[in-house]
This record gives structure tokens, sequence and C-alpha cells, in this order.
């Protein structure tokens, strides 16, 4: 199964793309990872991209569709892909319809989580992760178990994205609600949206998500 996961900045996207990695064994396509990794290379991609997500704009449609098309001709997406950040605009929607038909490849679900985005702010600044294994905490909502030791790994080094600071995030919503949430007809014209509520707590989201992926195998 192929879904997309869309939602503004801080709607729990990847937080739940990874969970169903887990438990389902699909395989997370995030284009933030995906160019985060591309800075963290200074590959040429990166090397452009920086300014750009550190002001919280949207790189090209060229670049990440390039970016995306590539990653689709690995071998492990015919397990199931959750696109988490991808399509965000109009064009990137219809290059992805244009690049799953080439592959011979369909989409079967958008799931929108729907958040109040007054909160948004307060969810990303306090986000942080494992800079070792890359678990998702959270200053207020979800601390390691032991102070400064991370759960899964043991390591004791964290990192913060740099564009996880007020004011980039409330250009991130600007570009969401300006450029991204209107794709969502797109998909509606095709049957495919489902909504989950986005404020409950992170285990009631992922088993509104499962129980709509469950009603569609
Ligand atoms: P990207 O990495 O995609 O960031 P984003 O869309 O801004 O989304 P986030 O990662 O901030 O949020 P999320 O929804 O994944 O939330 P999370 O699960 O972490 O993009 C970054 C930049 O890259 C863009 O600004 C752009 O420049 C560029 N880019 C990427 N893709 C692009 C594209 N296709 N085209 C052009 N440019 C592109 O959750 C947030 C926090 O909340 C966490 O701490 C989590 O623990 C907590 N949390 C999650 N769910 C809950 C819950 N239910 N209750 C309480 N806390 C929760
Ligand atoms: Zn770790």
């Amino acid at each position: 199964m192929n879904i997309i996961l869309l939602g503004p900045p801080g709607a729990g996207k990847g937080t739940q793309a990874s969970r169903l990695e887990r438990d389902r064994g699909m395989v997370q396509l995030s284009t933030g990872d995906m160019l985060r990794a591309a800075v963290a290379a200074r590959s040429p991609v990166g090397l452009q991209a920086k300014a750009v997500m550190d002001a919280g704009d949207l790189v090209s449609d060229e670049i990440v569709t390039g970016i995306l098309s590539d990653r689709l001709d690995q071998n492990d997406v015919a397990k199931g892909f959750i696109l988490d950040g991808y399509p965000r605009t109009r064009a990137q929607a219809e290059s992805l319809d244009r690049l799953l038909a080439e592959k011979g490849m369909k989409l079967d679900q958008v799931i929108e989580i729907v958040v109040d985005e007054e909160k948004l702010v307060d969810r990303i600044t306090g986000r942080f992760s494992c800079a070792s294994c890359g678990e998702g905490y959270h200053d207020r909502y979800k601390l390691p178990k032991t102070e400064g030791v991370c759960e899964i790994c043991g390591s004791t080094n964290f990192k913060r994205r740099p564009d996880d600071n007020e004011e980039t995030v409330r250009n991130r919503l600007v570009e969401y609600r300006a450029k991204t949430a209107p794709i969502l007809p797109h998909y509606e014209a095709k049957d495919l949206v489902s909504r989950v509520d986005g404020m409950a707590p992170i285990a009631e989201v992922e088993a509104a998500i499962e129980a709509i992926l469950d009603r569609q195998d």
C-alpha cells in the first residue's frame, strides 16, 4: 500500500510515518530528511537547499521531484511507502501522478492530519532528536525516560533542526497554507482523502491511521 501523509509542519507526519515503518514494514519517504542528508553531505543539491530551508521557504519543485524520483527507483519501496512532506505544491502533485504512472505504481490513500495551527509552534520549537539513531523527543511531551539518555540506543547526543525556531516555523505555516493545503482538492477529486485528528495523543492518531489502512487491506 502506498500513502501520503499530509499536514502542516509539526502535524506529526514524521512521527506517524516512522511508527508505520516500524509496525507495518512500509518505507518512510521524507523529502525533508532527504534534503537534510544532502545538506549534511554538502552535495550540490544540499548547498543550494540549505538557505532556502533555513528560511522556511520551499525548495524548487525540480530539485525535490528529482530526489524523490531517484528514491522511488530503489527496490525497498515495493514494500509500500509513506510519503512524508511530498507533494507540497500543485506542480509536485502533478509530477507525482506522472512518476507513479511511469514506474507502474499507484497511490492508495491520502491521510490529512488535521491540527490546530496555533499549537504547532509550541510543538515544533520543543522538538529534538537523538543524534545517533534519530528517535524524536520533545521538551514537554516526550522526554527520554532517563534524562539526557536516548531510550532507543543509549546515546547522550541530541540535536535540534536549524529551521525549528519560531520565525521560520511561522513562515513554514504560511507556505503550507498558500501552496500545500490547495493540493487537497486534487486528491479529493480522486476520492483518496481521509482525515485524522492530529491533536489527539500520538498513540490515538496512530490507531486512527491504522484503522484507515486496515479498511484498505
Ligand atoms: P520537512 O522536514 O518535511 O518538515 P515539515 O513539513 O515542516 O514537517 P516537520 O518535520 O516539521 O513536522 P512533522 O509533521 O513531521 O511533525 P513531527 O512528527 O516531527 O521539511 C523541512 C523543509 O524542507 C521545508 O521547510 C522545505 O524547505 C524543505 N522541503 C521538504 N520537502 C519539500 C518539498 N516536497 N518541496 C519543497 N521543499 C521541501 O512532530 C512535531 C513534534 O510534535 C515532535 O516533537 C513530536 O514528538 C510532537 N508530536 C507529534 N504528534 C504529536 C501529538 N499527536 N501530540 C503531541 N505531540 C506530538
Ligand atoms: Zn538514539
